[in-house]
């Protein structure tokens, strides 16, 4: 009897394998592998089958000859969203849209779709997470026009796509992806193999209708977007929005976009009635810094835009080994980087310490601009006296640190310096600039910065 062509696919990184293992060959990662069988081969398969043989070929046409539709943007009239997709939804575009459960992501679609359809589009919002009445009680909280999109609760695939070719929407929200379950397919809803039917079906009428879809995707513990790792490659745009479910702050940010740069970053805060956008968020931040011992503020960058943001760092003595190495908003990695420089650079060595370090308010910081701020909060949480000046204002600081000691320069260092001399936090300790800046205090090395730190709070390191 012929055997069933069954397939593996890795959940972590989406490697496909013949033969079940108990580790993945493309990442290394320990039962990830999972079965997705395949569907039984219909003639004329959908766009990702395989031509017949003898089939017609294709005449190539050049692209001057192509014709695009000029840029119509469909703005979700939530501006930080529209800023991170550039400038608004692509009709025809396909998003995913990633997060931890709990934390915003039917809030913000919600909100969109409720924002599009006041405009006067037609919108559509599609739950398999949720019963009508939960939806019902969310769009309570976010107002009138939330509450008047039309929608349906629906894991059915089928029902899906066959609701869309229905109403043609000009934006659907698929809440989530990992919900839909193909009839075709056996494997359970949220496999790899489910997951990928489900996108491919959405992703064809999307494209034939000129719907722009977002698909929400849920996260597993270790940040892949669950199953839909194996979509990035299929969808125009990968937006990721994160923060800590128990802190207001949520940042959207893009990590991969067809119709726009992937270095803008989004910030909002969640409230009683959806998700706010913090326009100025450095305010936020620098206001709510603490001048106590390891606080130190970073002028960082995110994307375009400078934003001012506390790193928190505490060092406390302990007895287990290897001591703790807790990081929040940075790169453990990086963190260990830090801790190595700082012992051989003329900073304590804290081999017999745990530390705790956390950038405030849920933010994450993916920059290397921001050691200087991580190994300024280590020294002065180590000795235990504030880097704030006599009349408590915080030290700011950035800069990325080499592991030769060195202090690195790092992109648009007018920009950061600006935002700090906006707050009245200058002069910021940081790397030498390429042109002479008025409120940088430049250092050419870690050891260096420590001295012009010392200055303000920290006494002369032993
Ligand atoms: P939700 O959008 O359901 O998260 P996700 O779809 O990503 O799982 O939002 C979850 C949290 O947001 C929930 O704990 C309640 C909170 N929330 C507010 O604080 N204010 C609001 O106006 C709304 C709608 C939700
Ligand atoms: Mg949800």
């Amino acid at each position: 009897m012929a055997r069933s062509r069954t397939s593996y696919f890795c959940s972590g990184c989406g490697h496909e394998a013949h033969a079940w293992s108990g580790r993945c060959a493309g990442c290394g990662e320990w039962n990830t592998l999972v079965e997705a069988p395949q569907a039984a081969p219909q003639p004329a398969a959908g766009p990702r089958g395989g031509r017949a043989r003898g089939a017609a070929a294709s005449t190539p046409v050049a692209l001057r000859d192509v014709s695009a539709p000029a840029d119509q943007r469909l703005r979700t009239g939530i501006l930080e969203l529209d800023r991170v997709l550039g400038g608004g939804l692509v009709p025809g575009s396909l998003v995913l849209l990633g997060g931890s459960p709990g934390i915003g992501k039917s809030t913000l679609t919600g909100m969109a779709l409720g924002n599009l359809g006041a405009a006067g589009h037609r919108v559509l919002y599609a739950s398999g997470e949720e019963s009508p009445a939960q939806i019902r009680l969310r769009a309570e909280r976010l107002g009138e026009a939330a509450l008047a999109v039309p929608t349906i609760t629906e894991t059915s695939l089928e029902a899906v796509v066959a609701t869309l070719e229905a109403e043609r929407p000009d934006v659907c929200v698929i809440d989530s992806i990992q919900t839909l379950h193909a009839e075709g397919l056996s494997g359970a809803p949220g496999s790899v193999g489910q997951v990928r039917e489900a996108a491919g079906a959405v992703m064809e009428v999307a494209k034939r209708l000129g719907s722009a879809v977002i698909l929400v995707g849920h996260v597993t513990k270790e940040g892949a977007v669950a199953g839909p790792r194996v979509l990035e490659h299929l969808v125009d745009c990968v937006l990721f929005f994160e923060g800590e479910r128990e802190r207001s702050f949520r940042t959207l940010r893009a990590l991969k976009n067809r119709f726009g740069a992937t270095s803008e970053v989004g910030v909002f805060e969640m409230r009683s009635g959806g998700l706010v956008e913090v326009e100025d968020p450095s305010a936020r931040f620098v206001a709510e810094a603490s001048a106590a011992p390891g606080s130190v503020v970073l002028c960082s960058m995110e994307g375009t835009r400078p934003l001012l943001v506390e790193v928190q760092a505490l060092v406390a003595p302990t007895e287990i080994v290897p001591p703790r190495r807790v990081a929040n908003g940075i790169d453990r990695n990086r963190l260990a980087m830090i801790l190595a420089v700082l012992a051989r650079h003329g900073g304590p060595a804290l081999g017999g310490a745990d530390v705790f370090v956390n950038v405030a308010g849920g933010v994450r910081v993916d920059e290397p601009g921001a050691d200087l701020a991580v190994a300024l909060a280590l020294v002065s949480a180590h000795r235990g006296e504030p880097l704030a000046d006599s009349g408590g204002r915080p030290l700011a600081c950035f800069g990325e640190v080499g592991l030769t000691g060195e202090l690195r320069p790092v992109g648009h260092a007018d920009r950061r310096v600006a935002e700090a001399l906006k707050f009245g936090l200058a002069p910021v300790i940081g790397p030498r600039a390429s042109e002479q800046l008025d409120g940088l205090a430049a250092a050419d090395t870690l050891r260096a910065a420590l001295k012009a730190s010392n200055r303000r709070g920290v006494r002369a390191v032993a």
